[in-house]
């Protein structure tokens, strides 16, 4: 089933920068192994671009666990694992920010991120993930157009 209009969770996303140059664009298989590849891939840029040593280790951080759900979330009944997902890097004005999006194909599963103030069970052994991006972005949510042929789970990381 798919929805019938576009909509998104948490905040509307930012458009990109006019002023800043950087930018990311990558597709992985989605099979585990990709989650290491596409953090090494992207913290080399980053790296290479002069980013903050904090913002690098948190942007690596948040992008392992978007592209972790992406391969063990992202499923759709009809045809198993999602063939791929597809990271996106990117600055934009507002903050200025790094804002880091997660493609994957399962539109009609959506990313439960924590409510307000809510921390995962203590005793738990997953579910710690989008809490991780919670705390450490300033912005975060989902977005899935009118079609509904993908989705994107994003978050916003400040630059100082
Ligand atoms: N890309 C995604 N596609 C579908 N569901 C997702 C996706 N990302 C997260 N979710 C949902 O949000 C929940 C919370 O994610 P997370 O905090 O990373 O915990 P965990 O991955 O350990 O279950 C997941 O259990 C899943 O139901
Ligand atoms: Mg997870």
């Amino acid at each position: 089933m798919r929805p019938a209009a576009p909509h998104c969770g948490g905040q509307p996303p930012t458009p990109p920068s006019t002023t800043h140059q950087f930018r990311f664009r990558k597709a992985y298989a989605a099979l585990q192994e990709s989650v290491p590849q596409c953090r090494a891939d992207l913290g080399k840029l980053l790296k290479a671009s002069g980013f903050d040593p904090d913002v690098v280790s948190n942007a690596l951080l948040c992008v392992s666990e978007l592209a972790a759900n992406a391969v063990k979330h992202a499923q759709t009944p009809a045809s198993g694992l999602p063939v791929r997902f597809v990271v996106h890097a990117v600055v934009v004005d507002h903050g200025p920010s790094l804002r880091l999006s997660v493609h994957d194909s399962a539109s009609t599963r959506l990313p439960v991120f924590p409510k307000n103030g809510e921390r995962p069970d203590f005793d738990k052994e997953s579910g710690r993930g989008l809490a991780i991006v919670d705390a450490l972005a300033r912005r975060r949510g989902y977005e899935v157009p009118y079609d509904g042929a993908w989705k994107a789970v994003w978050c916003e990381l400040l630059l100082t």
